[in-house]
Formats: structure tokens, C-alpha cells, sequence
């Protein structure tokens, strides 16, 4: 049996080493920005012969983008590769609903996708469930030094060992504040709370501070960081769930505190991202929690209100500290693609130096090269670009649980945290039953 198995073995290896010798007149990689100097067959035969190759159109999908930023990484990736078109396929803004349409197609082998950003969340999801194509090979073959980008994002991506996604760019939330009301902005959870009360109203303010607290996966984010800032976590290294800590009820009951506040808006369950920045940039709060990329609305004149009159600090701390989710979106292949040469061609481009300063200096979009954060343009582009204590805040970042059921696990913190906000249960109970609903699901 063994021997029979080696034989087949060593048939395959001929047959692979003889394909690959048959590829390598025109499988030439483009950009190779990611540090290609090793020589392999790829970086060889760099650009060798695009203008014969045959024109090939894929799908590339992202959530709604209103920067412009991915119509301009796509124009640049197809002047770089002549041969490749790219069309490009908006997805809904929300990951919850962006997530589900994926699963749709995913499930029923469909190709109408070749390339799309998962969110940082997703890859062992995917990776399991067979959606997503695995990486090693291409990133092995031209070299990328996965070691340049922020080690979170690389580690979001990689599942079992293997990576199964690439960051575009990465997110981090900050509490927004108005320089024009205070220049010293809460440091604390209760801070804040006080602050709110007493600035609320003031320089034509409504609210006293905005967050999301709308039954979805931004609710889960806003929790697991108020949880980390008083030392409580969902699942700990050793994937022992141990949610049900003093720690996770303390947060919880702050963060119950805030969205039961006369400060926030009174429909703040509603709100998610979008909700947020609109009160934000038509001036309506003192503070708000969101993520890096709010820096762009707050600071265009067009838009916003409250333009130059912005900065962002920290994310309060707990009795632990300070702690920020980490969120950020991945390039990621359909493994039904029947174009996985150019759709790693376009991957690779995405989360290189080159593309991702395209995304910071049109979309505010923060990179994870972490060099190009020097790059004069990108510091031009956004000013928390040269900030150091954002680009620390983006480095220590805390990641959500990483599990192929992270779908199940975030539903069940979405539902058991929303019904401690409407008075349904306590945040006792609260933790009780996410840890043993969450365990539950991890044995099935
Ligand atoms: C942002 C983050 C993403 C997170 C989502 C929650 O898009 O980048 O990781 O899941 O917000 O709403």
C-alpha cells in the first residue's frame, strides 16, 4: 500500500515538474513589491511575455467603498497587467450581510467572484469550509515577505498552519473628540461617561457620544474591546472559553451603562458605522467611537461640519487599560475561480506597498507594510499617518476569536449582550450563557 502510494507519488512530482516547466515562459509575475529577491523561477521570468498572454476579465467584489480608493487600485493593477481586466462588484456595506452573500455563492461552487476583501474574521471560516483558495504556493513562488505587514492582520489571515488571506488594510477604532469643546479628552470608561454628561449640548452638540450598538457584528467589536480594557477575554490561547469572567461582566455592565445613557442618541441601537459617522461629521456629538478611517469624513470640507475641529485619542481604558479591536479587511481567492494565476496577481497587488498606499492616500485606509507609514505622500494624505501612538494603536490591536464557527460565536454575543441593553437579563446572566452556548457550539 505505502509503496503503491510512493509510486503515485513520484508520478505526480514528474508530471507537476513537467507542467511547471511547460508554464515557465509566461507565468511571469508582475510588481514582486513585496521584497522578491530570491531568485525563484517566478521573479525570473518577471514580465516576460504579457503581450501574448490572452486577455482574461475576473470579478473583483468589496463592500461599498465611497473613497474611490479600489477604482484606482484597479486602474493602476490593470495598467500593470495589460492582459488582466478587472470588474469590480459591490457588495453591501455591512459584513453581516456581505458575509451571507458570500456564503450563498461560496456554497453552491459558484465562480462569479474570483477575488474579494473577507473581513478579518472570515479566513478560518473559509478556509474550512473550502470557499477560499490557499495561499502558500504563490507566496512562496514570488517571495512576499509576510513579515513587513503588522503581525495581527497576517495572523487573521493564516489558519491551520496555512494563510488563506492577504490584509488590504487594517482597522483600529479611536475615540473621536472635538478640539472646539475640549482638549482633554476622557482617558478612562468613567471619563467618559462624565464628560458626556457634562459636554453634552455644548458647541451645538446633541449627544455626548456615539458608538454602535446595533445588533450585528459591530456590537461584538465594541464588546470584546470594553471586556479586554477590564482584563476579560471570549476564548483564551489554549481555545478554553472563558468569557465568563468578573472581567466580561464588568465590561459588559459599563458598556450597558453607556447605551442605557441619556448622552448617546435614543434609537443607538440602530446605530452601526454609517449611523455614526453621519452624527459625527453634521456635528451632532462631543465624542464617538469608530474606526481609523472616520479621520477622512471628519477632515472633508465638503461633507463634514466639524472639519478641523477633530482629533482622535485612545480608546477609553478599563481597570487593564486601553484596548482596541482589530478589524481590517483581507484579499481573499473563491477557490472555484477558474483564474487563480490572475487572481493572485491581483491579491498580491492589493496587499503590497504599492496598492495599499493607494488605499491610504485616497480612502484613509491604514496600511499593514509598516514602512509605509514613512512614505512623505501617506503622511501627507492623513495626519494620524505619522502619529505614533496610532500606528501603535493599529499594532496592538486585539483580534476577535479566530474559529471556523466565529459566525455562530458572534451571534451568540450579539444576542446575549443586546438583551442585557433592553433590560432582559443581567450582565451575569449575560456571560453565563455565552459561555455555555459558545461551548456548546465549539463541541458540535
Ligand atoms: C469594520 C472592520 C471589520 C468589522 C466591522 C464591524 O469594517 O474592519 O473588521 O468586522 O467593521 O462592523
Amino acid at each position: 500500500m505505502l509503496s503503491t502510494k510512493k509510486g503515485l507519488l513520484s508520478v505526480l512530482l514528474i508530471l507537476l515538474a513537467l507542467f511547471i516547466a511547460a508554464c515557465s515562459g509566461d507565468s511571469g509575475s508582475e510588481n514582486g513589491a513585496s521584497g522578491d529577491d530570491e531568485g525563484n523561477n517566478a521573479a525570473e521570468n518577471e514580465g516576460a511575455s504579457e503581450e501574448n498572454e490572452e486577455e482574461v476579465t475576473i470579478v473583483y467584489a468589496t463592500g461599498v467603498d465611497t473613497t474611490g480608493a479600489t477604482q484606482r487600485q484597479i486602474e493602476v493593477f490593470e495598467e500593470e497587467h495589460p492582459h488582466i481586466n478587472v470588474e469590480y462588484r459591490e457588495m453591501p456595506a455591512d459584513t453581516g450581510q456581505q458575509h451571507d452573500q458570500y456564503v450563498t455563492m461560496f456554497s453552491s461552487q459558484s465562480d462569479e467572484v474570483d477575488v474579494f476583501n473577507g473581513d478579518v474574521i472570515w479566513s478560518a471560516e473559509f478556509a474550512q469550509a473550502n470557499y477560499a483558495m490557499e495561499l502558500d504556493r504563490f507566496i512562496e513562488a514570488d517571495g512576499i515577505d509576510l513579515e513587513a505587514h503588522f503581525n495581527g492582520p497576517i495572523q487573521a489571515g493564516n489558519y491551520d498552519g496555512k494563510q488563506w488571506s492577504l490584509p488590504v488594510y487594517v482597522n483600529a477604532s479611536f475615540l473621536y473628540y472635538r478640539t472646539d469643546i475640549t482638549d482633554t479628552p476622557p482617558e478612562t470608561w468613567d471619563e467618559l461617561i462624565e464628560q458626556s454628561e457634562q459636554l453634552q449640548g455644548e458647541g451645538g452638540t446633541e449627544f455626548g457620544y456615539l458608538m454602535q450598538g446595533s445588533q450585528y457584528e459591530g456590537l461584538v467589536t465594541n464588546f470584546v474591546e470594553i471586556i479586554a480594557s477590564y482584563g476579560g477575554n471570549v476564548i483564551d490561547e489554549n481555545n478554553n472559553v472563558v468569557v465568563n469572567s468578573p472581567e466580561t461582566i464588568k465590561g459588559i455592565e459599563k458598556l450597558a451603562e453607556i447605551v442605557q445613557s441619556d448622552f448617546v442618541p435614543g434609537n443607538i441601537l440602530n446605530f452601526k458605522e454609517i449611523e455614526t459617522e453621519n452624527a459625527w461629521i453634521a456635528g451632532d456629538s462631543v465624542f464617538a467611537r469608530n474606526w481609523t478611517y472616520m479621520q477622512s469624513s471628519s477632515n472633508d470640507e465638503e461633507r463634514s461640519d466639524v472639519a478641523g475641529n477633530v482629533e482622535i485619542a485612545p480608546i477609553p481604558a478599563g481597570d487593564e487599560g486601553t484596548a482596541s479591536a482589530l478589524g481590517g479587511w483581507m484579499a481573499m481567492i473563491n477557490r472555484y475561480s477558474e483564474h487563480p494565476e490572475e487572481s493572485w496577481e491581483l491579491v498580491k497587488f492589493l496587499s503590497s506597498a504599492e496598492g495599499q498606499k493607494i488605499g491610504a492616500v485616497e480612502g484613509a485606509r491604514a496600511p499593514t507594510v509598516e514602512s509605509i507609514y514613512d512614505d512623505p505622500e501617506v503622511q501627507e494624505a492623513g495626519p494620524l499617518f505619522s502619529n505614533p501612538s496610532f500606528i501603535e494603536g493599529l499594532r496592538t490591536a486585539v483580534p476577535r476569536p479566530v474559529s471556523p464557527i466565529y459566525p455562530e460565536i458572534s451571534e451568540i454575543i450579539q444576542i446575549e449582550v443586546s438583551r442585557v441593553f433592553t433590560d432582559e437579563q443581567t450582565a451575569e446572566e449575560a456571560a453565563e450563557n455565552m459561555q455555555s452556548k459558545i461551548e456548546e457550539a465549539m463541541m458540535e
